[in-house]
């Protein structure tokens, strides 16, 4: 199984990029599964039911989370419903509104999606969080009948907790991915027992601006110390990060992992 992974869809352009380049991708690579990350699609902040939808139809199979991935109402249905494919970061505490795992079926597959966050990440840094190892272990023994493929997303700051947590799931899971960053890492590989990993696969979206925000916006905080909004970039360049990753349908380890970026 081909999975493509896709990085922080982020506002408007994040759409944009997404809608022009992932048709002739999926086509172009022979993609059979499809996974974006989707805690910053509607105006950086967290997902609406109507991008969701959107996004189902241009051929997204599965939707990982983060630190906004609640923060629009409107998706909190589909994120309790364990039919809809989209998922939050599974070590938030008990009683917290989503799911953190799925298994989606797709071509006779069962793909197991489990989003973590880490332990320091912006917004949520000051909440207590349960431990990421400790959640995925759990989730991944859950499973270990159904032998499902196996994506993780690990939504982090620190570059050594998304190292480490590839290295951790070795040989266990079939692709880990890093993100939150919007920067991309160059270091996709298969690490030594089979696991496709990369530190962090970068955003969707704006490519002159700070991470999808105005740049004018950013520089005037930082210049004269005052407090301004953050400003989505809607115009100009658009840059399509994602992972590209081959999977052995019976040892469900992977054979390989490119790094897929693009500029339009
Ligand atoms: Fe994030």
């Amino acid at each position: 199984m081909r999975i493509l992974y896709i990085g922080d869809i982020m506002g408007d352009m994040g759409i944009a990029s997404v809608e022009k380049l992932l048709p002739e991708i999926v086509k172009t690579e022979k993609v059979d599964f499809v996974v974006a990350q989707a805690e910053n699609v509607t105006a950086g902040k967290g997902i609406s039911l109507l991008d969701y939808l959107k996004l189902k139809k241009l051929g997204i199979d599965a939707f990982t989370g983060g630190n906004w991935s609640l923060a629009k109402d409107t998706i909190i249905p589909s994120l309790n419903n364990p039919e809809e494919p989209i998922v939050r970061p599974a070590n938030y505490p008990k009683g917290t509104d989503g799911l953190g795992y799925k298994i989606i079926n797709k071509n006779g597959q069962k793909v197991l999606i489990i989003s973590l966050l880490g332990q320091i990440v912006g917004r949520d840094s000051k909440r207590q969080m349960d431990n990421p190892l400790k959640v995925v272990d759990e989730i991944i023994e859950k499973f270990k009948s159904e032998n499902p493929i196996i994506v993780v997303n690990f939504h982090g700051d620190y570059s050594s907790e998304k190292k480490v947590i590839g290295y951790y799931l070795d040989g266990r899971a079939s692709l880990v991915v890093g993100d939150h960053w919007h920067i991309p890492t160059a270091n996709a590989m298969v690490l030594p027992k089979g696991t496709a990993h990369i530190t962090d696969v970068g955003m969707c979206g704006s490519l002159d601006s700070s991470l999808g925000v105005k740049l004018s916006s950013i520089i005037e905080r930082w210049q004269k110390n005052i407090q301004t909004i953050n400003v989505l970039e809607d115009s100009g360049r658009m840059q399509f990060n994602a992972v590209l990753a081959d999977i052995d349908e019976k040892t469900h380890l992977a054979t390989e992992i490119k790094q897929i970026q693009k500029t339009v």
